[in-house]
């Protein structure tokens, strides 16, 4: 863990700073009860930043069933990270990568997810460098995903023989 940043588990009262920063870093938005629902299926994995005594950036997840992206009808359990952002102030320290091993760490440990999975926007170039640095990969290209017609990337990775 870098210095200047903690991470810490999500708490009710940091609904509506979350909420802010998810309005004020992406156009993809959700109601409160959508992210009550994950802090309260999902705790493990729904985890803050803070900085200068504030949060400045999250991860929220979903734990799902279903095929893993990458083996071809492999039934898994997998870790969906939902949303992420980090404050464009505190952005290139190491934060967003940070919540993303934190997370993955609690999936597979707490809820024994076997593959990490994603979507973002296929112009989003920060964020993809952010995934293949820790070792995702493009699983398949999901046309219009977007409430905008903007295409996404599936992105994906096995935790399996991997140290997370
Ligand atoms: N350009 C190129 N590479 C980048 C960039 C960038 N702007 N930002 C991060 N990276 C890569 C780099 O390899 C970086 O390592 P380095 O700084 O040593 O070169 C690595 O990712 C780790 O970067 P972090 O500092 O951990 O990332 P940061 O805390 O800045 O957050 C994030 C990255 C979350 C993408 C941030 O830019 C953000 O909040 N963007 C707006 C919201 C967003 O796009 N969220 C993801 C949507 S997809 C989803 O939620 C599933
Ligand atoms: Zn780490």
């Amino acid at each position: 863990m870098s210095a200047g940043f903690t991470l810490r588990a999500f708490r009710a009262e940091d609904l509506n700073r979350v909420m802010s920063i998810n309005f004020e870093c992406l156009p993809d938005n959700y109601s409160s009860s959508f992210y009550r629902e994950l802090a309260g299926r999902f705790p493990d994995t729904f985890i803050v930043a803070e900085a200068d005594g504030e949060i400045q950036g999250y991860v929220m997840c979903r734990v799902e069933r279903g095929f893993s992206k990458l083996k071809s009808l492999t039934p898994a359990k997998l870790l969906h990270v939902v949303s992420i952002a980090v404050r464009e102030a505190y952005r290139r320290r190491g934060i967003a990568k940070e919540l993303m091993h934190e997370a993955m760490r609690k999936g597979a440990n707490a809820y024994e997810a076997s593959e990490c999975y994603l979507e973002v926007r296929v112009g989003n170039e920060p964020a993809i460098k952010l995934y293949e640095g820790l070792g995702f990969t493009k699983a398949k290209r999901n046309y219009g995903y977007y409430l905008d017609g903007e295409d996404a990337w599936v992105m994906a990775l096995l935790f399996k023989g991997k140290v997370i």
